[in-house]
């Protein structure tokens, strides 16, 4: 009997080609993504269910899906599923680690740069007509990126990959994670501090923690107030690594100078949100791996763990190896 999949929102079609000839593949065909009874009432039937990171793959959601062998994300972060529960009940887990690695540390580095140098507030000034009488000797003044000192919280893949483009800025790079490597150590020329000294010593502040009970609110209030004077925080990690409502403090009364921000407390964020006031704010739409050729890898990834689970094989990318 051919097995069910349920894909939860259309993702590139070069994911969805290789799954659609070997499996019944529903796809959900709305933008609005469907609630839990809605991915519930679809993928109660499935063997296999390709979620995206906004869909609330919990425990209540995970007991109603009776036949469920696999769970393929497609995104690296898997916060959003209750991998414990998944594993008691014998269910798979798939992510997209690796692929989308630079591309999210080139959006790292977007935000870097648009925040330092006030690139958006620029262009704004430009198109709104405010360029009107010449050069200005102290117009939109911004910090300097190159010779400064980069804070990496969460040296991963991710925290890696940025790290190594701070050395093209003649950057000092501190980093602070759980374990210490001394090869990645001598590739990006970091050093290791705790975090309050990472804090207190950078001009720029990237995190790249996945979500989890440890890093949830990791920068809150106090964090906040060890940073530099001026400073800048970068997040393409997960809103709730940050408490939102101290950053809006920091970054209104500071000591912040400015904040990247790809990601948000609630996706998508509110319109009553009072980051959207402020003009030292730079706000993405969750966007670190969208590139259209790393979108169309992640998809093809998914697919292939989702294909090598339901064939009976380990898939490549299981993030709970122990299911086996
Ligand atoms: P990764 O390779 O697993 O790196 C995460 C790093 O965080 C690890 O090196 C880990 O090192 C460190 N870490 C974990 N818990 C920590 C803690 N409590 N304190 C300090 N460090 C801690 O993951 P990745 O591939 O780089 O991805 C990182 C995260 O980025 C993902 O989980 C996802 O949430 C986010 N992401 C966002 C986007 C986007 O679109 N904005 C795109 C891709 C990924 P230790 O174990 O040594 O602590
Ligand atoms: C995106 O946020 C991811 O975790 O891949
Ligand atoms: C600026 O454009 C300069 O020439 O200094």
């Amino acid at each position: 009997m051919t097995q069910k999949v349920f894909v939860t929102r259309k993702i590139p079609q070069e994911g969805l080609n290789l799954i659609t000839d070997k499996f019944e593949v529903s796809v959900w065909p709305n933008e609005v993504p469907p609630s839990r009874e809605e991915i519930i009432e679809r993928a109660c039937e499935c063997q296999g269910i390709v979620t995206l990171l906004s869909d609330p793959i919990d425990e209540a959601t995970i007991s109603q899906l009776p036949k469920l062998k696999v769970i393929a994300q497609y995104a690296v972060g898997y916060d959003n599923i209750a991998v414990e529960e998944a594993t008691r009940r014998g269910i798979m887990v798939t992510n997209t680690p690796d692929v989308l690695t630079e591309t999210t540390a080139d959006l790292a580095w977007s935000l870097i740069m648009s925040t330092a140098r006030r690139i958006i507030e620029a262009d704004n000034y430009v198109r709104e007509g405010n360029w009107n009488v010449a050069w200005g000797p102290e117009l939109l003044l911004g910090v300097d990126i190159h010779g400064a000192t980069l804070g990496i919280v969460g040296m991963g893949r991710i925290g890696q990959a940025v790290a190594k483009r701070a050395l093209g800025f003649e950057m000092k790079v501190l980093y602070h994670s759980r374990s210490h490597n001394a090869a990645v150590e001598e590739l990006v020329a970091a050093r290791s501090t705790d975090l309050d000294t990472l804090l207190r010593d950078s001009d720029f502040v990237s995190l790249h923690v996945p979500l989890t009970s440890e890093t949830h609110h990791l920068i809150g209030e106090r964090e906040l107030k060890l940073m530099k004077k001026g400073s800048i925080l970068v997040n393409t990690s997960r809103g709730q690594v940050v408490d939102q409502d101290a950053l809006v403090k920091a970054l209104s009364e500071g000591p912040l100078g400015a904040a990247g921000l790809d990601v948000f407390r609630e996706e998508p964020i509110s319109n009553d949100s009072p980051l959207l006031k402020l003009t030292n704010v730079v706000l993405l739409p969750h966007i670190g791996s969208a590139s259209k050729k790393t979108r169309a890898t992640m998809a093809t990834m998914c697919a292939e763990n989702i294909i090598a689970a339901l064939n009976g094989e380990k898939p490549p990318n299981i993030v709970n190896p122990e299911v086996l």
